[in-house]
């Protein structure tokens, strides 16, 4: 287990102005913020890091979606990060998203969540890696 997973806060919740809130959510849930950057994806950028959902019928819309405005993608750490993070964010879909989430509270539809979260410790240091050099990340 590495302690560590990549969230990204999704152009949605930015544009609405949940940026602070989900940050005092995620510090409050006992996460450290490692690395974080305020910055608008390319559309190479989101076709790569979304590239194993590329056969997905809703890839071209989410590609979309993640290219509409600036995301802020963070490394995190906490003791058992990846799942951790998983149950702060709630259900991909919001509707089935538990009270309390960050999905429940911020979140517009199933492609405009809010947030993401690594789904395992190889994916959240591929995702980490994906966005910030070592010395991007801090002690
Ligand atoms: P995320 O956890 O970042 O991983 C893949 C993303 O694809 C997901 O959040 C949603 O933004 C989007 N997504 C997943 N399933 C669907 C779906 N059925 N329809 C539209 N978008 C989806």
């Amino acid at each position: 287990m590495n302690n560590k997973t990549l969230g990204i806060i999704k152009p949605d919740a930015v544009g609405n102005g949940f940026t602070g809130k989900i940050i005092d959510k995620i510090i409050s849930a006992g996460f450290k913020i490692k690395a974080a950057r305020l910055m608008h994806l390319s559309r190479e950028q989101a076709e790569g890091f979304y590239e194993v959902h590329k056969e997905r019928p809703f890839y071209q819309d989410l590609v979309n979606f993640m290219t509409s405005g600036p995301c802020m993608p963070m490394a995190l750490e906490k003791d058992n990060a990846v799942a951790e993070f998983r149950q702060l964010i709630g259900a991909t879909n919001p509707a089935e998203a538990a009270n309390g989430t960050i999905r429940k509270d911020f979140a517009e539809s199933v492609q405009n969540n809010a947030v993401h979260g690594s789904d395992s410790d190889e994916n959240a240091e591929k995702e980490i890696a994906f966005f910030f050099s070592s010395n991007e990340i801090h002690d």
